[in-house]
């Protein structure tokens, strides 16, 4: 199951991992996008299923754990990756609704969706879950302030249930830094990723499929769980 598969790096996942899988493929307003994810993990050997669900109200992850519900009963995989940063705000901008809705998408549905298909889960082959994070939960984000505390919380989340789910269930994270996806096209402007290429030590952005492969990477490394992995050209470095 990957959540937010219709563009992006949900959907390059989706094509790395179609080959004799059964996907189920979660989108909310991108029905055109997801129908053509879906038509390339069919050329690539997989079956592909979609499920629509608005991850940014209570309602959400229920709506697609019903969904999911009709379609089976066991989960090998989970990408937690529905996401966006909704608004750029620094401390001084914030309001209650924009952190409610800013939260509720990025962390608190991811919560509710792993909670509410943990049965699935447990009934899996080798089930695990993958978390995307992001660069801005390492450094801050300071006018994405609720963007990158929101991804700061997933993060913590990621060790906490890797740690209360093990040995049954290996739960990582992935935090991207730039990628060319539509995100930066509804957020960020030109001069601004102009200087963030400056600030990435490798000098250059990365394709979906990038974070993709890390997506790949987790699922086949069985000794790995609680980690998260910076995937980000240099972009933060400890
Ligand atoms: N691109 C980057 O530079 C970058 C960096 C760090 C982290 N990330 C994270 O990576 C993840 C994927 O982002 P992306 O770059 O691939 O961006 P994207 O192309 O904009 O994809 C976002 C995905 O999330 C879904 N989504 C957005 N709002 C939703 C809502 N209200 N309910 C349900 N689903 C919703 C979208 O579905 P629809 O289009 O169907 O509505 C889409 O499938 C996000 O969690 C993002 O925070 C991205």
């Amino acid at each position: 199951m990957i959540t937010g598969a219709s563009t992006g790096i949900g959907a390059a996942t989706a094509r790395e991992m179609a080959a004799g899988n059964t996907l189920f493929l979660h989108y909310n307003s991108s029905e055109r996008e997801v129908g053509e994810v879906a038509v390339a993990v069919s050329e690539a050997g997989g079956t592909p299923h979609l499920l629509q669900a608005d991850l940014s109200n209570k309602h959400g992850p229920e709506r697609l754990a019903e969904q999911l519900g009709e379609l089976t009963d066991a989960l090998d995989l989970l990408v937690n990756n529905a996401g966006g940063l909704i608004k750029r705000e620094g401390l001084e901008e914030i309001e209650w609704d924009t952190m409610e809705e800013i939260f509720t998408l990025n962390a608190f549905s991811t919560f509710m969706v792993t909670k509410l298909l943990l049965p699935a889960l447990r009934a899996g082959y080798h089930p695990q879950i993958i978390n995307m994070t992001s660069v801005a939960m390492r450094n801050g984000a300071p006018n994405a302030l609720m963007y990158g505390a929101s991804k700061g919380a997933v993060d913590t989340f990621t060790r906490g249930i890797a740690k209360s789910l093990a040995p049954q269930i290996r739960v990582n994270a992935i935090a991207p830094g730039v990628i060319t996806t539509p995100f930066h096209e509804k957020y960020t402007s030109e001069e601004q990723l102009e200087a963030m290429r400056r600030n990435t030590p490798l000098q250059k952005f990365a394709e979906p499929a990038e974070i993709a492969r890390a997506v790949r990477y987790l699922y086949e490394s069985e000794f790995l769980t609680g980690a998260t992995i910076d995937v980000n050209g240099g972009m933060y470095m400890l």
